[in-house]
């Protein structure tokens, strides 16, 4: 008998019903997510009830659901505890808070308290770089945090504490956050909450405006249109857009078929050389100067850069990128980029000089 219910089913259906006929398959985001609220996790389960529903086979499921990591392939924890160790979050300290909460839980990445309450992982930029070092507590943030203040947020949870996020509701349990991720409203009192953008997020904005810096044509009292307003603003777009195609032309006259082939026709190809739109990509309006690598010209006309400023270049590269044989990547090596930057420099100062050469200590001339 399956794990889901009537209820489940229903839900299914209305999820399905806010897609395109042809395009049910698209369903299978909130799909997953409406099994997860059910399991707390996508089981096998879950991967079928989502490939009957939608009429796909599990392995298509099973691509989608592993390929995301909000979808989780084991029983996770009533709160999923993400801590920010990217770049921005590590300089501030977000791994000394990872390292706090798995030693204090006594778990690792992915893995659970005993209690069944708190999922550990450690996440790689949460899109709030502007108030890291950040964690999510099923995905609701609490910005700045630091290891006590993370511990005291876990310890709340518990010992069964709903603690508010610094943005938004107050916490829910993963099943409960699933329920709206799959696009459904959470019932509970004071399940929604919103607030106003913090000053970290607004800095950008105010610099901007100080120094007269705008979007051309933005106007930032544009009305958000209810979906009904756009739905028909949409369907009047169309309209007009059909009404102003032109008739179609008539077919072009096929060429006599001498050799009685039945491929399609194949577009005729680019007889552009390779260096002239190499020279176009990098080069799109002439009038724009875009700096070269040290030590090169590359031409604006789309003749071929000199065998002199391509020797050098070359040289340059593997000069900073030894072949790894110590298992570490290729140039890896301490202050490769400087010594390749200088000496780059050095070979186009030098007029008329022969190309570089490389050589274990990098380049020589
Ligand atoms: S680096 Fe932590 S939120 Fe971006």
């Amino acid at each position: 008998m399956s794990v889901f219910t009537e209820e489940t089913r229903e839900r299914a259906r209305e999820i399905i019903a806010r897609y395109p006929a042809d395009r049910s398959r698209s369903a299978l985001l909130p799909l997953l997510h409406l099994v997860q609220s059910e399991e707390g996790y996508v089981s096998p389960a879950g991967v079928e009830f989502c490939a009957e529903v939608l009429g796909l086979n599990k392995a298509q499921v099973g691509a989608v659901a592993t390929f995301y990591t909000m979808y989780k392939r084991k029983p996770t924890g009533d709160y999923l505890v993400s801590v920010c160790t990217n770049t921005m979050c590590n300089v501030l300290g977000g791994q000394e808070v990872y390292d706090t909460l798995a030693e204090h839980l006594g778990v690792g990445h992915d893995e659970t308290t005993a209690d069944g309450k708190i999922t550990l992982e450690h996440a790689e930029c949460l899109a709030a770089c502007d108030y890291g070092p950040v964690m999510t507590v099923n995905y609701d943030f609490f910005d700045n945090v630091d290891p006590q203040g993370a511990l005291g947020v876990v310890e709340e949870l518990r010992a069964g504490g709903r603690p508010m996020p610094t943005r938004g509701a107050r916490l829910c349990t993963l099943k409960e956050m699933a329920v709206q991720l799959a696009g459904f409203a959470d019932e509970r009192d004071g399940a929604v909450a919103d607030g106003g953008p913090g000053e970290p997020t607004l800095r950008g904005l105010r610099l901007a405006e100080q120094h007269g810096i705008s979007v051309p044509g933005f106007d930032p009292n544009t009305p958000i249109r209810s979906k009904a307003e756009a739905d028909k603003a949409a369907a009047e777009a169309k309209a007009k857009a059909e009404a102003a195609k032109p008739a179609p032309a008539p077919e072009p006259a096929k060429p006599a078929a001498a050799t009685g082939s039945t491929a399609p026709d194949v577009k005729a190809p680019d007889d552009k050389s390779p260096q002239v739109r190499t020279a176009e990509t990098r080069q799109p309006d002439a009038r724009t100067a875009v700096p070269d690598a040290p030590g090169t010209k590359v031409p604006t006309d789309g003749t071929p850069p000199a065998p002199r400023d391509a020797q050098a270049a070359e040289a340059a590269g593997v000069a900073a990128n030894p072949p790894a044989g110590d298992g570490k990547p290729a140039g890896d090596e301490a202050g490769a980029q400087q010594r390749n930057l200088k000496e780059a420099e050095a070979g186009a100062g030098a007029n008329g000089a022969g190309p570089a050469v490389a050589s274990e200590t990098g380049v020589q001339k």
